[in-house]
């Protein structure tokens, strides 16, 4: 909540509170008068049944009129707080605004948090890093920057440096460190990450570790999914990609929600079975360099479970951050 909000908030409760001062008068003459009747009622058990209902308050038959004061004041002490007064704010309208205050100082605090995070989604291909991506996004509010994904915009923007990877990537192989580590550094260099970012896909090789340090950029966890390679290939053929709002599906394990958005569906031309072997091929020899320089902050992830689930740890390991 914004202070905005939060102000905006205590002055329309105040509002609301100069605003009902005619009628809460009216209601305190009459719930004076209404002690008058209860007073009356401990006189008579006849009168206590009638105008104890006309309370709302039930008191036992037989009570004495000390009993019956001790009674309502029990039972006064259990009814809801007093309606605003010409005055200014209730202490309930106070606290409200002392812990609306409070909850301001919380969510900047945990803003400014979030946004010092620098984190890397590492894995094979089709483990599931767009997938938790999606999901660390919508939590963590974090830039989410893929190298695969710029290449892809290089590729159908048609730069010069989109139809130089378009054949690596075509075979599956890593585009060369020439395109992509300056792609990556730019990307990281714009506004929207000066606070924190997510790199999915990038670094994958030593030499772009390596580029990522010399310009003085080190995140602050690593994250690696692991996923057995048999299920890996079940996941990249049978992956779709909704053109319209990015989101990713699965033909079998995140079939799309209906008919219109399944006809909408994309495939990648690298999601066949004979690209995925070489793309793992490629993520295997190169995978080790890159993890043994980031082994200190590296937390590797069984993501061979539902995608919830190694979503609820992830989520667990940046809080920690
Ligand atoms: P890139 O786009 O990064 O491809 P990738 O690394 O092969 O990874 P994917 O995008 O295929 O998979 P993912 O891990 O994001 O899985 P997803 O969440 O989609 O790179 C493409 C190419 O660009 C590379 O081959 C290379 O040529 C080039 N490139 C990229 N980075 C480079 C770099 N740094 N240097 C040089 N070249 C580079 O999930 C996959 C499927 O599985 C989906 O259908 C999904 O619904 C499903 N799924 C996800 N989670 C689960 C789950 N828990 N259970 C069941 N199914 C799941």
């Amino acid at each position: 909540m914004s202070a905005l909000t939060a102000s905006s908030l205590f002055t329309s409760s105040s509002l609301r509170a100069s605003k009902t001062t005619t009628s809460t008068s009216k209601k305190n003459s009459s719930s004076s008068s209404s002690e008058r009747k209860t007073n009356v009622v401990c006189r008579s058990q006849k009168q206590q049944k009638t105008s104890a209902s006309r309370n709302s308050i039930s008191l036992a038959p037989s009570s004495s009129k000390n009993e019956c004061i001790q009674q309502i004041a029990a039972k006064t002490k259990e009814s809801p707080p007093l309606p605003p007064t010409a005055t200014g704010p209730t202490p309930t309208q106070i606290a409200a605004g002392v812990f609306a205050a409070a909850a301001i100082g919380v969510t900047a605090r945990k803003a400014m948090k979030k946004k010092s995070k620098k984190i890397v989604i590492a894995g094979a291909p089709a483990s599931g890093k767009g997938t938790q991506c999606e999901l660390i996004v919508k939590k963590f509010g974090i830039t989410h920057i893929s190298a695969g994904d710029l290449l892809r915009a290089a590729v159908a923007q048609g730069t010069e440096d989109g139809l130089k990877a378009k054949e690596f990537m075509d075979r599956g192989d890593l585009v060369p460190d020439e395109v992509v580590v300056n792609m990556v550094k730019s990307r990281l260099n714009e506004p929207d990450c000066a606070g924190g970012w997510l790199l999915d896909g990038y670094p994958r090789s030593a030499s772009q570790a390596e580029a990522l340090s010399s310009y003085g950029i080190e995140p602050d966890l690593f994250l690696l999914l692991d996923v057995p390679d048999e299920e890996l290939l079940e996941r990249v053929v049978g992956r779709r990609l909704d053109p319209v709002t990015g989101q990713i599906y699965h033909l079998k394990f995140f079939p799309p929600p209906d008919e219109t958005v399944a006809k909408r569906l994309t495939q990648r031309s690298d999601d066949t079975e004979e690209k995925a072997q070489n793309r793992l091929k490629v993520h295997h020899a190169n995978v080790n360099a890159v993890l043994s320089k980031y082994k200190n902050i590296m937390k590797t992830i069984d993501g061979n479970r539902q995608k919830t689930t190694v979503f609820k740890e992830i989520e667990g390991l940046i809080n920690s951050m």
